[in-house]
């Protein structure tokens, strides 16, 4: 999913009927607003998203991995596998040599081989700045698709990838961290979200979303936004990179990071003993992050000995939509 303003904005027009998609469609099962659009065709539910980013690693292949990998995210945020994807990519040609291209894609094809889908096309243009990015199709049984919303009062809260990533790219880019440091963050980066989703999908996650530009705090504000529930985060239980609180003390904190704060200011609630390194932190927009989602504290049996990484990182209480920081 890429800016909320633009999900709205696409909502708004879908809403007056401006838009060429049929208003009320009973085909559209998901409109703007989750993860992705899911739709009904002949039977099946088809899942499409597109996301295109900047360069996160200085190496063309390992930036079109991970670049593809943070494209078919929203497909398992969905409940869902990817099937096919189209390449997007933004080149600018006086400043790289060709070959920086096909190093990308095939990096985008080597995630997708390991996701099980093809790539099957794509279009590049002229662009001032580097970009590149999948538009993914993917499908999902239609009983069981994973919503951003639906949790439920008594269930837990998951996170499936630890946070820091904005913080570590960043970093990075500014020269503080060498190639050997950024190596965790670029694993994680380069892990398939497809286990987590099957789990979550296996266990009754009641939503799910993954983690992405927002950071922890706006995705889990997008879960809960106008329902009858509140987020309660406990902050000593959310799993953080090595490295990320020293780098956010020395400012190695990227635009997006504050700007995510600034917008939750009125929609969480921090307790006290908050500092503002957690509050940055927690605001942290993750390239390819986790999934976060909810599900029965039953439920959590499902995970203990499957090979996936998971943090219990807080529950979910009756409320009237914000997320608690404690
Ligand atoms: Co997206
Ligand atoms: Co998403």
């Amino acid at each position: 999913m890429g800016p909320a303003d633009l999900e709205e904005i696409i909502g708004s027009l879908r809403h007056s009927g401006e838009s060429s998609g049929e208003k009320d469609s009973p085909a559209v099962l998901i409109g703007p607003g989750d993860d992705a659009g899911v739709t009904l065709i002949g039977g099946s539910a088809i899942i499409e998203t597109v996301d295109v980013i900047t360069p996160v690693v200085n190496d063309p292949f390992t930036f079109g991995a991970v670049s593809a990998n943070n494209s078919i995210s929203d497909v398992y945020a969905m409940g869902g596998r990817p099937v096919t994807a189209l390449a997007i990519a933004g080149f600018p040609l006086c400043d790289y040599e060709p070959v920086v291209l096909k190093e990308i894609i095939r990096g985008a094809v080597h995630t997708l081989d390991r996701a099980g889908a093809r790539l099957v096309g794509g279009h590049s243009f002229d662009d001032l700045e580097l970009k590149f990015g999948l538009s993914v199709t993917g499908i999902v049984d239609k009983d069981r698709i994973l919503r951003m919303s639906g949790a439920a009062a008594g269930d837990v809260i998951v996170l499936s990838k630890p946070l820091g990533i904005g913080v570590l790219t960043t970093a990075f880019k500014r020269g503080r961290l060498s190639e050997e440091e950024m190596r965790p963050a670029i694993e994680w980066m380069l892990t398939l979200n497809d286990k987590a989703s099957s789990l979550a999908s296996a266990a009754g996650a009641t939503a799910c979303t993954d983690v992405t530009g927002f950071g922890l705090l706006g995705h889990a504000y997008n879960m809960v936004r106008g329902s009858a529930v509140d987020f309660v985060i406990e902050s000593a239980a959310v799993p953080v990179l090595g490295l990320v609180p020293e780098m956010i003390g020395e400012g190695m904190v990227p635009g997006g990071t504050h700007r995510n704060l600034k917008y939750l200011q009125d929609k969480v609630v921090f307790s006290p003993g908050i500092g503002d390194e957690k509050k940055l932190l927690f605001s942290d927009p993750q390239t390819s992050g986790g999934l976060l989602f909810t599900i029965s504290r039953d439920s959590i049996k499902n995970f203990e000995g499957a090979s996936l990484f998971f943090s219990l990182i807080g529950r979910v209480e009756k409320g009237s939509g914000s997320v608690v920081v404690k």
